[in-house]
């Protein structure tokens, strides 16, 4: 069975989205024996430090990755495969992103199908080996989120259930439903993660708001506000590696999304 690709997306920063990507793919490696890559499509490169990436070696970075598909149009399944590696800790393969990534997203700019060049890097031959790929995008609505949603299956958009925080969401998601019909028509509907929930009235408000507007799309589990997500960032041993809320929480939205999707690739 090909892997389930699911792009982590919002364009509003801080939302929780790398946070997400490194938990989600953790709770699906450890707790529910899935393979699990995980690819950086920011050039902050969150979550390539949060992964204890070094800088140290010279495997190919995905800014690489994406200039020499843009050249020859195709990249080789084994060169992608040079630029994976393995987080022991939290038993997921990655593949980091670096600050160049920032230029190659220009770079994409004049490439031919510029949308489809993250799809044709992530083809089945090296994600294959995979039963999830979570792809954590960067805060914009620009030509790399474009790839990321035209390349994935599914979208899953983190939400901090704050002030202003659902504003702006309605500009992700017409994105979501105008790439289904052009460039990606097997992208199914959105899926939202409230985060950073407390029990202030702000979060109650926005929860509320969530569900009026996106009752359908809504996930059942709730991710809430706590110091946990900072230190496991830190340590960059997953939330659900301890004895964690927020560890539970994520090994909740893990069983949430295979019990929803895992049957439907
Ligand atoms: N549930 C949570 N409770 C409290 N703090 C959190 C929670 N989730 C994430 N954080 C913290 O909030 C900050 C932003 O989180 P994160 O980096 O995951 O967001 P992001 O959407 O990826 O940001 P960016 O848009 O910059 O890529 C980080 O410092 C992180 O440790
Ligand atoms: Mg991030």
């Amino acid at each position: 069975m090909p892997a389930i690709k699911i792009a982590i997306a919002n364009q509003k920063g801080g939302v929780g989205k790398t946070t997400t990507t490194m938990n989600l793919g953790a709770a699906l490696a450890l707790h529910n024996d899935k393979r699990v890559l995980l690819v950086d499509l920011d050039p902050q490169a969150n979550l390539s430090d949060y992964l204890g990436f070094d800088g140290s070696d010279d495997k190919p970075t995905m800014t690489q990755l994406i200039i020499n598909t843009c050249q020859k149009g195709v990249i080789s399944p084994e060169e992608v495969k040079l630029s994976i590696r393995h987080n022991e800790v939290n038993n997921v393969d990655y593949i980091h992103s670096d600050i160049n990534l920032a230029s190659a997203d220009l770079y994409m700019l004049r490439a031919l199908s510029k949308e489809t060049i993250l799809k044709r890097i992530l083809g089945d031959s090296v994600t294959d080996n995979y039963d999830y790929v979570l792809l954590d995008c960067l805060p914009s609505l620009g030509n790399l989120l474009l790839n990321a949603l035209t390349a994935a299956d599914k979208m899953i958009v983190p939400v901090q259930t704050q002030k202003f925080s659902i504003d702006g969401l309605t500009a992700l998601i017409s994105l979501h439903s105008q790439i289904t019909v052009t460039l990606n028509s097997s992208l199914s509907k959105p899926l939202i993660l409230p985060t950073m929930v407390d029990n202030t009235k702000v979060s109650r408000s926005a929860l509320e708001t969530l569900s009026e507007k996106y009752g359908e799309s809504l996930l059942e589990t709730r991710i809430h506000k706590s110091v946990e997500a900072a230190k496991s960032s830190e340590t960059g041993v997953s939330l659900c590696r301890n004895k964690t809320k927020l560890g539970e929480e994520y090994r909740a939205l893990a069983i949430e999304l295979i019990e929803k999707i895992g049957g439907e690739k």
